[in-house]
């Protein structure tokens, strides 16, 4: 009974003096150095950060792609060695099979789920980010905007604890990437799955997350993990969150 409140009370995840470096012929490249923090589970994070400070690199450890070169990223107090089902990765780009429907796409991460559970969750996942009516088409038919969708939803399928997401509207105009943001708050409000967010943005950093995480150049480490006190759905207008931006600005450009 007390080893079960105390993993109740453990953070969701937490990486713990997390360095990694890439060999480079024979020079190794230090990327991040030294990255700690928490995230409670159902917290929604952001990490911002310059251009190759390691925030794809951070996102990939915690998936479980790669291996940290010294320190450990622990889910539920239980080292993350591999990918698993309970953290899925958006990346920028929707990355989807041209010859598979919607529906085959979004259920690509459930090959080891047997067929009849699948289908339900694909349907949810699918009526999640709003193309349950779109199942049976095909990725040329999309618009950017809803191939990005389908990548959210094949991210969704697994019932992810964790959702990292790595500039998952970067490439889109500026209008449906707004239009995503308000989806994507929606979603997490609804499903309740931890967020971890990458963004080159600030604004989207502030209108999706609860904190944000601020990296310095590379080798990433964390600058600063600073609170954003503001209620959801956020106005992307209001003074405070103008506030903050600067505040972020000149922390990244300082
Ligand atoms: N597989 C790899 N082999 C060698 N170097 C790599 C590899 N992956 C990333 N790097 C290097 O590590 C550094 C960090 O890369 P990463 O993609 O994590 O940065 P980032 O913060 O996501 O950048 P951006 O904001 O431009 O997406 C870069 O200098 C990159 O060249
Ligand atoms: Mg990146």
């Amino acid at each position: 009974m007390a080893q079960r409140e105390e993993k109740l009370q453990l953070p969701y995840l937490e990486v713990k003096g997390v360095s990694h470096s890439f060999n480079l012929g024979t020079e190794s490249l230090p990327v991040l150095s030294d990255i700690s923090f928490t995230l409670d589970r159902g917290q929604a994070t952001a990490v911002v950060g310059p251009s190759g400070c390691g925030k794809t690199t951070l996102l990939r450890l915690i998936a479980g792609l790669a291996v940290p070169a010294a320190g450990s990223i622990l889910v539920q107090g239980k080292l993350v060695e591999t990918t698993g089902r309970d953290r899925t990765l958006v990346f920028q780009e929707p990355r989807l099979f041209p010859w598979l429907t919607v529906a085959q796409n979004a259920a690509f991460g459930l090959r080891d789920v047997t067929p009849v559970s699948r289908l339900p969750l694909v349907e949810a996942a699918l009526k999640l980010v709003g193309l349950e009516d779109f199942a049976d088409a095909y990725p040329h038919q999309l618009s950017g905007g809803m191939a990005q969708r389908v990548a959210l939803a094949r991210a969704l399928a697994p019932q992810p604890e964790l959702l990292l997401l790595d500039e998952p509207f970067a490439a889109l105009d500026a209008f449906t990437r707004s239009r995503l943001q308000k989806e994507l708050v929606n979603l997490w409000r609804t499903t309740g799955c931890t967020l971890l967010v990458v963004t080159h943005d600030i604004e989207e950093a502030l209108y999706l997350a609860e904190r944000v995480i601020i990296l310095s150049a590379r080798p990433g480490q964390i600058k600063e993990v600073m609170d954003v006190p503001l209620p959801y759905p956020r106005d992307r207008t209001g003074a405070k969150l103008h506030q903050l931006r600067r505040y972020i600005l000149n922390q990244l450009e300082g």
